[in-house]
């Protein structure tokens, strides 16, 4: 198939081009570069050993620039990427998250329906299950409330996604809820690259790691976890990337409306994960206990039985191959691209 991929520049949206080719698909990449460097679009070609990744710098909420990108190419899918993630950011910039994420999938897929593709794959998010009231998660669990607009700008458009697919069953919808993304390519060619301070746990321990932050601060040890600390599902990105091409068979066997939690199964505690870190790379991640962070829940991690059964997917990698591909990434590019 040859897939458009929004925000196909990014962390996860480079990750699985490679895994797009890999398995014999074509990918035409749409980013603004808001948060994402040209230069990882070219390490993906020298993995992939192509020239170079189809690629165009533009914005999805620019509805004349898409209108040209689908006048040049046939779709026959798009996994859609593109969005802001901060967390915090979206605290403090609600109308740019809305506007960005919203406005932008809006856009998107009306320019999508009237060039006749109405398939796609969506980037959710295991934040809109707010504070889970079933552990381990299913797809089954209700959507709960988010904490943050970012949270929100997910919740909000897999309910925008599943109407339209309602109103036109053409529509084929794929919306995928990934629990935390981490690790990297095993070639450590490509990665996270951040700006600014991490917001999330794995950048922040591998730039303590590298020497760029002093410690990590570790929020709050006084949950009701085995060790006090939150407990998450970690997933390794290259498996992530691997469930985006399962997830096109979903739209192959024309699903209409599915939806998928794209995790491990196995909950580890940010200390499980520090420790592991120091194990697997022999290096030191100092650390010291701060107060809970706002918004945080206890423990979250998935049931991913559905992605097994349906699309034959399952993660492959461990914890240890998780940190160990951080640190190389992290080590052999420590102010990133
Ligand atoms: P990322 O920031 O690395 O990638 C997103 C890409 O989208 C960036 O390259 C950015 O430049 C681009 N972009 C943003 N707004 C755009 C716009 N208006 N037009 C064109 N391009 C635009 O993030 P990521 O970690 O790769 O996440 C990819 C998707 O997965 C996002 O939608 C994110 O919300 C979602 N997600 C991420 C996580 C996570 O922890 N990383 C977890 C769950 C869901
Ligand atoms: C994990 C654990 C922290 C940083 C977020 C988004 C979610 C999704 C994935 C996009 C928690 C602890 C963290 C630090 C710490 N993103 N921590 N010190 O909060 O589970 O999920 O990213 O969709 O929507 O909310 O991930 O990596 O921020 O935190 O102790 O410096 O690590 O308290 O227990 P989170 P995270």
């Amino acid at each position: 198939m040859n897939i458009l991929v929004t925000g196909g520049a990014g962390y996860i949206g480079s990750h699985t081009l490679i895994e797009l080719y890999n398995a014999g698909h074509t990918a035409v990449v749409v980013d603004n570069l808001s948060n994402s460097n040209p230069e990882g679009l070219r390490r993906v070609a020298q993995i992939i050993g192509i020239q170079e990744v189809p690629f165009y710098n533009v914005d999805i909420r620019d509805r004349k620039a898409l209108e040209q990108v689908f006048a040049n190419n046939k779709f026959d899918a798009c996994i859609h990427f593109a969005g802001l993630k901060a967390v915090g950011e979206s605290v403090e910039k609600p109308w740019e998250y809305y506007e960005n994420n919203i406005s932008g999938t809006l856009t998107l897929v009306d320019v999508m329906r009237r060039n006749g593709c109405k398939n796609i794959i969506f980037s959710s998010s295991a934040t809109v299950y707010g504070d889970p009231v079933e552990i381990p998660i299913t797809e089954q669990c209700p959507k709960g409330q988010c904490t943050n607009p970012y949270g929100w700008t997910k919740s909000m458009l897999e309910q925008v996604l599943a109407d339209i697919q309602k109103a036109d069953p053409e529509w084929n919808v794929v919306l995928l809820r990934y629990f935390n993304p981490v690790g990297a390519h095993p070639s450590g060619r490509i990665g996270e690259n951040p700006n600014g301070i991490p917001n999330n746990l794995m950048p922040y321990i591998t730039q303590v790691a590298v020497g760029k932050r002093p410690e990590l601060g570790v929020f709050g040890n006084d949950y009701p976890t085995p060790d006090g600390t939150g407990v998450r599902d970690f997933i390794h990105v290259c498996d992530l990337a691997t469930g985006h091409v399962c997830a096109l068979k979903a739209i192959e066997r024309r699903c209409g409306l599915d939806i998928y939690n794209l995790g491990t199964g196995h909950g580890y505690s940010v200390l499980d994960m520090v420790h592991a870190f120091e194990k697997v790379n022999g290096v030191k991640v100092p650390y010291s206990i701060k107060p809970r962070r706002a918004g945080d829940i206890a423990t979250c991690y998935s049931n991913p039985a559905k992605a097994e059964k349906e699309l034959g997917w399952k993660a492959r990698y461990g914890i240890d191959e998780m940190v160990r591909d951080s640190w190389n990434w992290q080590r052999q590019n420590p102010d990133g691209f």
